[in-house]
């Protein structure tokens, strides 16, 4: 099966057992936002979860949710109302707007070479295209992929990310806002807050999941590029001589993170930045990368910031962020390690790595191999038949285990037909209830992956299903 062909079904599985919707598709939809369905909210909500207490059920680790709009002057200090922004071109005929990168990347390799050659230029095409003077000869070059036009582009122009709005009735320049692009702000602005509130000393983290925003100028690839999007951020403050120790600790850590959830090791690797490459906070910094259907892509940053953003904070507060350091009695302005996740990204990893057609008994299943942790639904309930109490005692066996877990009923159709829905949906456990149940108490419960049946004794259900799913 071709890689795209997967894409496309799980796409079109997704919207089909409610996973993820386009945004008001009723309207044909607003590009780069998604909504996330019944199924999808719930593989969603477990993923953080798991985030939140691999990152927080720590003694070193606190929480916070910070409002998604800040004082504008934090987007100052921290560089993005200057550095936060993409090279872009336009298209003069169609109007098309295009990443200077992504054209570069939808030119083919033959193209480039015969534009280079007929140039007389040497080296790395899309580098070239970077180049201010280069850059102008080769887009006189470039035939646009929305209208075909050749050599109508404008020059590169830088274009902000963020979003903006205003705060109260008066739209102006003194009332502007923006959209979070990063909850990383939120955390560095409260840094001694939480350090001083829960009396932690470095090193100690401060961990947040929440939306963030940014106004891509090309959105594409399902869930990978949004203009809307959840990050699960922790930055780690550590004393500036220890910036490699731990940086090299949370590499590990959160790699192993993506692994204990089951996803598939030979599917991620760490893609180091190159130093011209690094953002501009950033002294070192490394994607985790999962290889998606259309290639290797970040789902998460693993940066070290130095003491950059806590430093520009003080700059432009005015106020005072160092840490005294007792054991050392000495003052200083900490470096930070961050994790950065999309929470987003590792939903469509997941459930891309879940993903699975195979042939049983000469028939096509697809199953969704969650972790039974962040699968939505963690057992279904099916009553055999409609009749002699069955449909009776496995609305008891829901009542209870609803207590504890998201379950579902059903008792509509073939039970061949029930397994492939809940297979294709991820329920770990398939519980029936059959005519030996009605002579002494035991049900089946079938598991997803191997499809092997167990009896087990219903009074004993809830204890089963808590140490297979180890919640
Ligand atoms: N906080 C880092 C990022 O959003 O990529």
């Amino acid at each position: 099966m071709a890689q795209l062909d997967v894409m496309d079904k799980i796409v079109s599985l997704a919207k089909r057992r409610g996973f993820v919707f386009k945004s008001s598709e009723i309207y044909g939809g607003l590009n780069g936002c998604w909504d996330y369905g019944p199924l999808g909210v719930e593989l969603l909500r477990n993923i953080k979860e798991e985030w939140w207490k691999a990152m927080t059920y720590r003694d070193n680790i606190e929480g916070l949710d910070a409002s998604i709009l800040m004082h504008p002057r934090v987007w100052e200090a921290s560089g993005h109302v200057e550095n936060f922004t993409d090279p872009m071109v336009d298209c003069k005929q169609c109007k098309s707007r295009f990443r200077l990168d992504i054209l570069g990347e939808m030119i083919q390799e033959k193209k480039k070479k015969k534009i280079l050659e007929s140039l007389q230029l040497d080296g790395d095409f899309d580098k070239l295209l970077e180049d201010g003077e280069k850059s102008s000869l080769l887009l006189a070059e470039i035939n646009c992929p929305q209208c075909g036009n050749k050599g109508t582009f404008t020059a590169a122009r830088n274009f902000n990310l963020m979003f903006k709005t205003f705060v109260g009735p008066v739209e102006d320049g003194g009332s502007v806002v923006y959209l979070r692009p990063e909850t990383a702000q939120g955390i560095f602005v409260n840094f001694l807050n939480v350090q001083s509130s829960a009396r932690q000393k470095l090193p100690f983290g401060i961990a947040q999941i929440g939306k963030a925003f940014r106004n891509e100028i090309n959105t594409k690839n399902f869930l990978f590029r949004t203009r809307e999007f959840e990050q699960m951020e922790m930055q780690f403050f550590v004393k500036p001589v220890n910036d490699v120790e731990w940086y090299e600790y949370w590499k590990g850590e959160r790699l192993a993170w993506y692994k204990s959830l089951g996803m598939n090791e030979s599917k991620l690797q760490f893609h180091d930045h190159p130093k011209n490459k690094l953002a501009h906070y950033a002294k070192d910094a490394t994607d985790i990368e999962y290889q998606f259907p259309f290639g290797w892509g970040e789902i998460e940053g693993i940066h070290n910031r130095t003491n950059f953003d806590l430093s520009r904070h003080e700059e432009f507060s005015g106020k005072s962020l160092k840490y005294f350091d007792e054991e050392a009695k000495e003052k200083y302005i900490p470096f930070i390690i961050e994790t950065s996740a999309g929470a987003s990204r590792s939903y469509m990893a997941f459930l891309i790595d879940a993903y699975h057609e195979e042939e049983v008994n000469g028939e096509q299943r697809t199953v969704l191999r969650f972790n039974p942790k962040l699968a939505p639904i963690k057992a279904a309930i099916l009553p055999l038949v409609n009749k002699d109490g069955m449909p009776e005692f496995a609305r008891n066996i829901e009542t209870d285990l609803r207590k504890n877990f998201k379950v579902f009923f059903d008792d509509k159709g073939a039970v061949g037909r029930r397994y492939r829905r809940q297979d294709e949906a991820g329920t770990p456990f398939s519980i029936t209830v059959d005519t030996q149940t009605l002579a002494d108490g035991t049900v089946t419960v079938r598991e997803r992956d191997s499809m092997e049946q167990v009896r087990v004794a219903s009074t004993q259900l809830k204890n089963y299903l808590v140490e297979k799913i180890q919640l």
